[in-house]
């Protein structure tokens, strides 16, 4: 096996490493041991059928037969994040004697991560579990830093705790089989963890596009170990979104508000952000980030390769963007960058303001406003 990265995790409330390789699911048998001692806890492990239909053998290539994991499943999509699948997966964990040393083990994507944690700190007022993200958009984001949940029809995360791991797992070989558009979602995230935190992330992005996009392990993993170091900073220093985490959410007003208008099916998260972030450039660009690196950040964005936006109009664009989440007492909390690898958060943008950059960012014109 290739070089393992630890990247460790620290936050006022827990303490964790995120394991970084190629082929590590090999190794999950033995971390176990390491983290949760010699005597064999019961372990439950939550999946979607496709991924345990890929990757099953490899999961369980490590584990003696009498400690193989029982497995859960929950069917793959966003729909699946409901407090329905949360009492199923509980009921069935009650059904098969799991007591409150048992470990649940997240494989799959953010959704199975999302809900899998959430049970985890809900189940017996909270259990131990382990992440084993299987998507770029996972291993780089979703999987660090404690935020679990599930969705309502009002809105998405709506229900949720936070609720960290003991262990992220990633491992880089199980990302062969994503869908490149998948892929290309988890690189948005990556581009948007350089742009406000780290300007020689985004320049390794910028100069290893094409590299990236057919999934070269060296510069896929420099990419996947920089974007959580950059996570785990911001989590460190504001767990609970205080203030500093909320930086995380550059480009995610527009990006959650073009998902709630297509429910959810018309561009993947990461996608949606892709766009997200082209407003928030332009937002900032009138608000002093130099129009040359404004230039330079929408033709990276475009690289990575932007799906077409659904028919949407600026106006339509605006009022859902004003129902955001990160709407704190009334007041929008947008997230701006000043500079390359340096955001900062406004309270100020007017909703003039932030047609103009829908219009620009998303190259509508005027008249569809
Ligand atoms: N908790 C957080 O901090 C946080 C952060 C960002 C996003 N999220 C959440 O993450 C979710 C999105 O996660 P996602 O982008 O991973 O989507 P996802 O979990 O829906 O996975 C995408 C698709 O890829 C499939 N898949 C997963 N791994 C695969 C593999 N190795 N090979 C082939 N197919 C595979 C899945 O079955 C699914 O169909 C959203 O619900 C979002 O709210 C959470
Ligand atoms: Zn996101």
């Amino acid at each position: 096996m290739s070089r393992v990265r630890t990247l460790p995790i620290q936050t006022a409330s827990a303490t964790y490493d995120v394991l970084l390789g190629e082929g590590l699911l090999a190794d999950l048998p033995q971390q176990l041991r390491v983290i949760f001692g010699e005597r064999p806890r019961r372990s439950f492990v939550v999946t979607a059928p496709e991924i345990w239909g890929l990757w099953s053998e490899a999961f369980l290539a490590g584990f003696a037969p009498n400690e193989s994991p029982t497995v859960l499943q929950l069917p793959a999509g966003e729909h699946h994040k409901r407090l329905a699948a949360l009492e199923r997966l509980a009921q069935q964990l009650a059904t098969a004697g799991a007591d409150r040393s048992a470990v649940l083990i997240a494989f799959g994507g953010g959704v199975i991560g999302d809900v899998t944690g959430f049970l985890a700190a809900i189940y017996m007022r909270g259990i131990d579990f382990i992440q084993v993200p299987t998507t770029v958009l996972a291993q780089v984001d979703s999987s660090v830093g404690g935020k679990t949940g599930v969705n309502l029809a009002a809105g998405k995360n709506l229900i949720g705790s936070f609720h960290h791991p003991r262990l992220v797992l990633a491992d880089t070989a199980v990302l062969r089989t994503l869908p490149p558009a998948e892929l290309r979602s988890g690189l948005f995230e990556s581009l948007k963890a350089g742009l406000i935190h780290d300007r020689a992330l985004f320049e390794f992005i910028e100069q290893h596009t094409e590299a990236l996009l057919r999934q070269e392990t060296g510069p896929l993993t420099h990419v996947i170990a920089e974007s959580v170091r950059i996570k785990a900073c911001v989590v460190s220093q504001d767990e609970r979104e205080a203030g500093l985490r909320m930086i995380l959410n550059f480009g995610h007003t527009v990006g959650h508000a073009i998902e709630a208008l297509t429910h959810y099916r018309g561009l993947l998260h990461g996608e949606a952000v892709g766009w997200g972030m082209r407003v928030a450039v332009e937002a900032s660009r009138t608000r002093g980030l130099p129009s040359t690196e404004a230039d330079r950040i929408l033709a990276a964005i475009d690289a990575l390769g932007l799906p077409p936006l659904p028919r949407l109009t600026a106006r339509r664009l605006l009022n859902a963007a004003a129902g955001d989440k990160k709407r704190i007492g009334g007041v929008r909390h947008f997230v701006l960058l000043e500079r390359i690898g340096r955001a900062q958060v406004v309270k100020d943008l007017a909703d003039d303001e932030l047609l103009q950059a829908i219009q620009r960012g998303l190259k509508l014109g005027r008249s569809t406003g």
